[in-house]
């Protein structure tokens, strides 16, 4: 682990400078560690096929090694050579969603290192839609395996600032391309069997998917799985994506501002996160107040930056409005279920 700062540079989200591209790529084919910015969520990046470089992501993250990362693909027909098989549902799948916020797990190839799989049989690919992501997988010209740019079990990084604050100088360089537009990592699907499997609701909601998909398994809340035995997606930790500060969810919004009014009584730094705006009693309170939109695409894309402001603010409470129960907000619902367990 080296003490020295990352390199960061700034790079057009739309239309990605080709010598910062160029810079990451070296830095990935020295088996250097690159953050860099997805429709999603920031990726920690290595070279899949570098052991090394793999070995240092789970390193830098302090993630156990059982948990598999994602392979960054620059096109859909790269899968090929990494999927022992490919269903006719991966197929119908990857043609709607590809590039985009859709991950796939498949049987694997001998082509992919036991470090990236955890030495399962098992590999989760995907074709990442953000111009910056998809040139530097293609200036690379080999997969680059990335989970998301923070340490294990906190609060995901979707600016380069959240990556800075996470990981430090664990990470040699960050692409900084702003914000992510999506805000809320990939969805993951399970396609080794006939009936396609819902492993992580993420950025393609339940509607998109059955619009395309034959038949898919949503076991509805998502299982919430406590033992490292058998879990079918390690992603399932109840504990992930936890700020510093306790998370408190409450049913209705005057639930949620009398919990916070409370909160903030007993001396607690408590902000208060709702979907429309607090009531006079509760503006005047002294909280800290995050209005987020009343849509789930908008408020995932705020999410995460939520969460980490609370924790820069120095709250010690962040009571918040619980999302509709509808499908809609389900990657929203299953991030905050995490964030507050
Ligand atoms: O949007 C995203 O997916 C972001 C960006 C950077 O691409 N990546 C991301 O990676 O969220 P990570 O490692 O934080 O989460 C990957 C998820 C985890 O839930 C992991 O358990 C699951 O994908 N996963 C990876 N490989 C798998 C496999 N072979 N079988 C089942 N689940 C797998
Ligand atoms: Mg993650």
């Amino acid at each position: 682990m080296s003490t020295r700062s990352p390199t960061i540079l700034s790079v057009d989200p739309t239309n990605p400078q080709p010598d910062a591209i160029a810079e990451a790529a070296r830095v990935l084919a020295a088996g250097g560690l690159v953050a860099f910015p997805t429709e999603t969520v920031y990726g920690l990046g290595a070279r899949a096929l570098d052991r090394t470089a793999v070995a240092r992501v789970f390193q830098a993250k302090q993630r156990p090694r059982a948990h598999p990362l994602i392979l960054h693909l620059s096109h859909p027909e790269q899968a090929r050579a990494y999927a022992r098989a490919w269903s006719a549902e991966a197929e119908r799948l990857a043609e709607a969603f590809w590039p985009g916020p859709l991950t796939l797990v498949v049987d694997r190839t001998g082509a992919v290192p036991d470090t990236v799989t955890g030495g399962g049989a098992t590999v989760a690919l995907r074709v990442p839609a953000h111009p910056i992501a998809r040139a530097l997988v293609a200036a690379v010209g080999e997969p680059i395996a990335a989970p998301s740019a923070n340490r294990y079990q906190t609060v995901t990084a979707t600016t380069a600032a959240h990556v800075l604050k996470s990981l430090g100088a664990d990470v040699d360089l960050i692409l900084d391309g702003g914000a992510c537009p999506g805000g809320i990592e990939s969805t993951v699907i399970d396609v080794r069997a006939a009936r396609a499997r819902l492993l992580r609701p993420g950025g393609v909601d339940l509607a998109a998917l059955r619009r395309v998909a034959a038949d898919i398994d949503v076991e509805a809340p998502a299982p919430v799985l406590e033992t490292d035995a058998v879990r079918p997606s390690p992603g399932m930790d109840a504990k992930h994506y936890a700020p510093r500060a306790r998370v408190v969810l409450a049913g209705t919004r005057r639930d949620a501002e009398r919990e916070a009014l409370a909160r903030r009584t007993e001396g607690a730094v408590t902000a208060l996160v709702t979907r429309g705006e607090p009531a006079e009693d509760v503006v005047t309170a002294g909280l800290a107040l995050h209005v987020l939109p009343d849509e789930p695409r908008g408020y995932g894309r705020a999410l995460f930056a939520t969460l980490h402001a609370c924790d820069d603010a120095g709250a010690d409470v962040i009571v918040v409005e619980a999302p509709p129960a509808d499908e809609a907000w389900l990657a929203v619902r299953d991030r905050l279920r995490r964030a507050g367990s």
